[in-house]
Formats: C-alpha cells, structure tokens, sequence
C-alpha cells in the first residue's frame, strides 16, 4: 500500500500506551518495546509492537520503509502551554532581572506583560504571523508535535482577534496541531489600569466584547486566567472562567506563581483542564489536586529564567497522585524556550523527576491537559502518527544532555517534518 509506512530500528520504543492519565508510580511507565517498530497509515498509526511482529504484516511488506538505526523513538512532544504569538522578545529586562529586579518590579515600571502587549498592538499581522511561523519550525525541531497557544498580549478586541485569527491561519499553513486558548484575563491592560473601577470595567469587555466574538468565531478552545496578586483575583478569575464556559470555552488556570491566591483550588472546583504553575502551592492544595482530575502543569523554564531558586514541588504532586505535566511555557517575559528537552532537563535536575516521569508528563498527561489524550500522547493504534526521533542509544540521554538539540527526526502525523545529518557523539 502506497500509503504505508513501515518504522524498524527504534532502539527503544517509548509507546507511552495504556489507559488513562499518569499517576504515581505509573508516570514512569513509558510501555518500552526494544528493537521497536511502527506501521503507519496515512495519518494514523495502524501497528505498533517489535520489528518482528509488526514486520509480519502482510500490509508491512509492500508500504514505505524508513529505518531509524537503532535511535530512540517516543511520541512527538505535547507542549500544553505557550504563549506563541508575541512581537518580540524582552531582552532590554534581562539584566534588570540579572542584576536582582523581581519579575514584579519590572512589571511596575512599564516593563513585563504590558511592555509585551505595546509591541503587539504596534505589530502587523505578519509580522506576528512571521515570528511565529519560525518559532513554529523550531517546536519542530526539538520534537514537538502539538503546541497550545494563548492570547492575552493584546488585551483590546482588535488586537485580541489578531492573536486568534492568526491561531487559526498558523493551524492552517505549517503541520504541527495548534489549540487555541483565550487568555484575554492575563492582566488589566494600560488603559483600565489605575482608574476607578478599572477592573470591573475591563472584565465586563471580556464577557460582553470579547468572549461573543471568541464564541462566535469559535477561535479559542479553552479559556484561560492569570489569578494572582497584580493580575486577577479568584473571584474576578471565575467570573471570566465561567463566562468562557458559557461560549463552549473549558477552563485553565496560571496559577500560584507568584503567590498562592487559592486558583489551584478554583481550578480544581471548576473542573478545569489544567492549572499551570502552582510554586506557590500548599499542602492541602497538594492532597487536592491529587484526588482531581484537574492536570498539575509544572513550567520549570520559568524559575530557571527568572533566576529563582524555588521551584513547583513536583515530588509531592506526584506522590499525592496529581496529574503532572510539563510544558514549556514559551514567552518573552518568563520563559523564552520552545525547547521540550531543555525543559526535561530541568524537571530532572531541578524537579527530581525521573527522566521517564519527565517523558511521561511531556506526552501522554500534556495531551490530557489539553483533552487530547483519545488522539495524541502515545504511540498506540489508532493515534496520529507524531514521532520524535532522538540521536540517542538510550532515553535517558534525552535530558541528561542538556542545551542540546538531539532530536533527529519528527513526524507529524506520518509525514516527515524536520531531519537532521547530526552524527551521534
Ligand atoms: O506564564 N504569568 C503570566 N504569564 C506568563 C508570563 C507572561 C510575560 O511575562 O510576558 C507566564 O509566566
Ligand atoms: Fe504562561
């Protein structure tokens, strides 16, 4: 069959199968097939299992043959959390943050999201759409197949739709899956700010302006806020979350970055897909996240960036049996990476996660915070066919080099999106 592809030579095959979200011990789990193979049809992935037994196929014999001589294949990267779409990075706060400024101070002095949102309301549609579309082919690279996206740095209608219509073109014009994400509550913009009951007058644009138009277009998936001190407050965050649910948006959180404000614990009483974050978390939100169905997104990137030396207490969440995911968290403020491994490096070093809980948390649970664990997430019959390739013997090796790239090859469902020569070291 011309449409068939036949995938031996997986050293080690990471499938990532079996049912329903990783918990506890079972997020070291990664379903390892030695000498590993795959059988694609067309988008899909039709046979997965040793090289023999899926080489015994009759549909093996005749389809596309492609050897991965004995590297490490695992499912492309689910990255559950960026902020893809902004105009620039915010380099000019570098050594401010360098030197000692808070990530709040610079914010206080004009600098921060704000400073973000200028630059794209000032920023042409293509010329977002330009940045976005590298950044897009970098995820690639590094072995991302699936990349969700949030507004938030435009804060007024015009400039809102511009991030979510271009969310739509970018799904539509280059392979990697994007999901869109509403996240118009990211803070009071400039013009709310400061004045009498400029809060309230803002969120009533959210739900009377922005969310009909969001609804309508159906641009956003999920709808998003960022509860904390400066930005929104747990009562302002679940009027937003529940008029979102009103237009068909499921909820996602930031929350307990900078300070803990209780968003775990509305994201978690709001049924929401994830809440992102949680450094800030106590015990009692530590138990409760592990008896819901809520994923804890830890973002690790951005601790690392901002220089900060306390980071998510991820042992714990795993061993309360919460839903640990990792993500990068791209943006220009906390987090400039799209790179997944780098982020798997620090979850090992800085999380003390297992290498293959890190794995774990970057597939198959990334794809259930962004409920689209029946389609990616593993390698498994009936899945796309995303596949990220490593120049590795072992997969331990994935984090264990840090700061570089050995993704050798990505798939996209079925179809080669990014190859490399890169001789193994
Ligand atoms: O996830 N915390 C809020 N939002 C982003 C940072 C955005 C920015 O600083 O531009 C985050 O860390
Ligand atoms: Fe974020």
């Amino acid at each position: 069959m011309a449409d068939s592809l036949l995938i031996t030579g997986a050293s080690q095959l990471l499938t990532l199968r079996g049912r329903g979200p990783r918990r506890g011990d079972s997020l070291s789990n990664l379903g390892l097939v030695n000498d590993g193979a795959l059988l694609v049809r067309g988008d899909l992935i039709a046979a997965v299992g040793t090289r023999a037994e899926v080489e015994r196929l009759p549909e093996a014999r005749g389809a596309e043959k492609l050897d991965l001589g004995g590297r490490v294949a695992l499912p492309g990267f689910v990255d559950s959390h960026t902020h893809l779409v902004h105009a620039a990075s915010r380099a000019e706060e570098y050594e401010l943050k360098i030197a000692g400024a808070t990530y709040e101070e610079i914010a206080r002095k004009g600098g921060g999201i704000l400073n973000s949102v200028k630059k794209l309301r000032a920023a042409t549609s293509e010329a977002l759409k330009k940045r976005a579309l590298a950044a897009l082919k970098l995820f690639a690279a590094y072995g991302t197949t699936t990349v969700e996206a949030k507004s938030g740095y435009g804060l007024d209608v015009a400039s809102e739709l511009k991030i979510l219509q271009l969310h739509k073109e970018l799904a539509a014009e280059q392979p990697l899956d994007i999901v869109s994400t509403f996240l118009g509550a990211h803070v009071v913009p400039a013009e709310y700010r400061g004045k009498s009951g400029g809060a309230e007058r803002y969120i009533k644009l959210i739900e009377e302006k922005l969310l009909p138009h969001v609804g309508e277009g159906r641009l956003a998936e999920f709808c998003d806020v960022f509860c904390d001190r400066r930005a929104f407050t747990v009562e302002q965050s679940k009027r937003v979350l529940q008029a979102g649910r009103q237009w068909g948006l499921a909820p996602r959180m930031h929350a307990e970055q900078l300070s803990r404000t209780g968003a775990a614990r509305l994201a978690i009483l709001m049924r929401a897909a994830s809440c992102d974050h949680l450094e800030q978390v106590n015990q009692s939100d530590i138990q409760a996240l592990g008896k819901s169905e809520t994923v804890a997104t830890l973002l690790p990137g951005c601790d690392f960036h901002l220089g900060l030396k306390h980071y998510a207490p991820a042992r714990s969440l795993i061993e309360a049996g919460a839903i640990v995911a990792l993500a990068t968290d791209y943006n220009p403020g906390t987090s400039p990476t799209l790179s997944m491994p780098m982020i798997l490096s620090l979850a090992c070093a800085q999380l003390r996660m297992t290498p293959a809980e890190a794995i774990a948390a970057a597939t198959i649970n990334a794809a259930y915070a962004l409920r689209r664990e029946k389609s990616i997430g593993s390698l498994e019959v009936g899945k796309q066919a995303d596949i990220a390739v490593f120049e590795v013997a072992d997969y331990r090796e994935i984090p264990y080099y840090f700061g570089v790239n050995h993704c050798w090859m990505t798939l996209k469902r079925g179809r080669v999106i990014h190859a490399t020569e890169q001789a193994p070291i």
